[in-house]
């Protein structure tokens, strides 16, 4: 394709250098934002009459049809040309003539192509909320089913105090909740027009950014052209976003693993997430949530790549910038693939509660409910701790658990030890006592359900 900026050189380049120099390859899926834009642009123009209403009209029509064109497939997007909004233009002056040539005035593609990636960013971030939003759901209906489930809850991965599945599963919506929270946030700051900053240093014509901005839905306009073209916070910002979210999803899946293979065998995830070996015939493997897990790190990767293109950057534009899209497009295309997949996975496990249980039944998740036995009787905790610790040395002597150590080994620890020792340090009692706010007890976890189901909703 003819370079619309052949002027100062004869814009004939070596193919080398062309190929190497094109982005069209992977910003072609800004193309109804650029359209959207330029549609602003044109109307922005007109109304300031820096452009004539039939060279405005024509250029709306004629940017219309090539965005339906590109929606049927009856245009085809030339990979020859060196980026989208070259290709945009030229379709755009080959259908309507030299009206085509006017769009551009005023304009530069530093504050085209920040803007394209603003709408089009700020679009995805609906999709990212929308799919949280439906796992979110989901984690709250399996929280709900399993809210007086019990399991034991771990700290250093060693069996710790029980807890229910419920709870468990509410920590991650926690997180879930806080990474929408953020793309919000994220959101906010890519919510500003940077249209109008042309290349660099503004403008001689009499452009109206507010009015421009306020066209493309912008709540408000960058406030310096220089910054404005130059600006990519809003990428790295989305970056860090999806790197914290991954992190989430990765640990999430990193526990599915464990809980679904046969040392826990807590969960089973079912068939349809679930993969076999080539070899070995009774392999199950957790394939979905490992390649998540995996695929956090292409997501910090995309981060560390786009911080390390800003670093050192001169202002105001430099192609190094060009850079910011395939970063930032992967790790919104890997987290859009990784919520539903997850999604599916926590629709469809069955949760084996009787293994959950059993599990809990040893490794003394009890014994900080024995030494509060001992502080109700009076004790004081640490002196209570000590009588508890003693007695799990004991258990651990006589190969049994705290609840099956006959009361007259337990009286030769401390005199305050009654029958009533035994249903204090039930599972049952030790999860339905947890009623401190954020706790484990049933009614505690019905509240963070609660939360949830009402936070979510402001996920938009
Ligand atoms: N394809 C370019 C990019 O992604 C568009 C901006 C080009 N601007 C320039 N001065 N060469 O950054």
């Amino acid at each position: 394709m003819a370079k619309l900026w052949a002027g100062r050189t004869d814009g004939k380049t070596e193919k080398l250098a062309d190929d190497f120099n094109s982005s069209i390859r992977f910003d072609q899926r800004m193309a109804q934002e650029d359209i959207r834009g330029s549609m602003a642009h044109a109307t922005m123009l007109a109304v300031q009459g820096i452009l004539p209403q039939n060279d405005c009209d024509a250029i709306l029509a004629g940017l219309q049809t090539i965005a339906d064109d590109l929606k049927s497939g009856a245009l085809t997007i030339d990979e020859t040309s060196e980026d989208i909004h070259m290709f945009i233009e030229q379709v755009l002056t080959d259908r309507i003539g030299d009206a085509g040539k006017r769009l551009h005035t005023a304009r530069s593609r530093n504050d085209q192509v920040a803007l394209d990636l603003r709408l089009y960013l700020k679009g995805e971030i609906e999709t990212l909320l929308t799919y949280l939003r439906t796992l979110l759901s989901t984690l709250c209906r399996r929280a709900e089913e399993e809210k007086a489930t019990i399991l034991p809850g771990y700290t250093h991965l060693q069996r710790a105090q029980p807890i229910t599945f419920g709870h468990y599963l509410m920590a991650y919506a926690m997180m879930l909740l806080r990474d929408g929270d953020r793309l919000i946030d994220t959101r906010k700051r890519m919510d500003v027009s940077p249209i109008g900053c042309c290349a660099l240093a503004g403008t001689t014509y009499p452009t109206d950014r507010q009015y421009e901005a306020k066209l493309l839905g912008f709540s408000k306009i960058a406030p310096n052209s220089l910054d404005g073209v130059s600006d990519r916070d809003f990428c790295v910002e989305l970056l860090s976003a999806l790197s914290i979210l991954m992190m989430h999803l990765s640990r999430f899946c990193e526990e599915l693993i464990l809980y679904s293979g046969w040392e826990f065998r807590f969960i089973e995830l079912s068939d349809a997430y679930t993969t076999g070996s080539s070899i070995m015939p009774q392999k199950k493997n957790a394939d979905m949530a490992e390649l998540i897990r995996g695929k956090t790190g292409r997501v910090y990767g995309d981060l560390m790549a786009l911080l390390t293109v800003l670093k050192g950057l001169p202002l105001a534009y430099n192609k190094d910038l060009q850079e910011d899209k395939e970063s930032v497009f992967d790790a919104v295309d890997t987290v859009k693939a990784c919520l539903p997949v997850l999604n599916g996975m926590l629709d469809t496990f069955t949760v084996k509660r009787e293994n959950m249980f059993a599990a809990a039944q040893t490794g003394f998740l009890n014994a900080t409910d024995l030494a509060d036995y001992l502080v109700r009787k009076g004790l004081p905790f640490r002196s209570a701790y000590k009588i508890a610790g003693q007695a799990v040395a004991l258990c651990t002597q006589k190969q049994c658990v705290l609840d099956t150590l006959p009361l007259n080994d337990y009286k030769k620890l401390s005199d305050l030890f009654e029958e009533d020792l035994y249903p204090a340090i039930s599972l049952e009692q030790c999860v339905k006592t947890r009623i401190s706010e954020g706790g484990t007890a049933v009614g505690s976890v019905e509240k963070q359900i609660a939360l949830v189901r009402t936070e979510l909703t402001d996920l938009k």
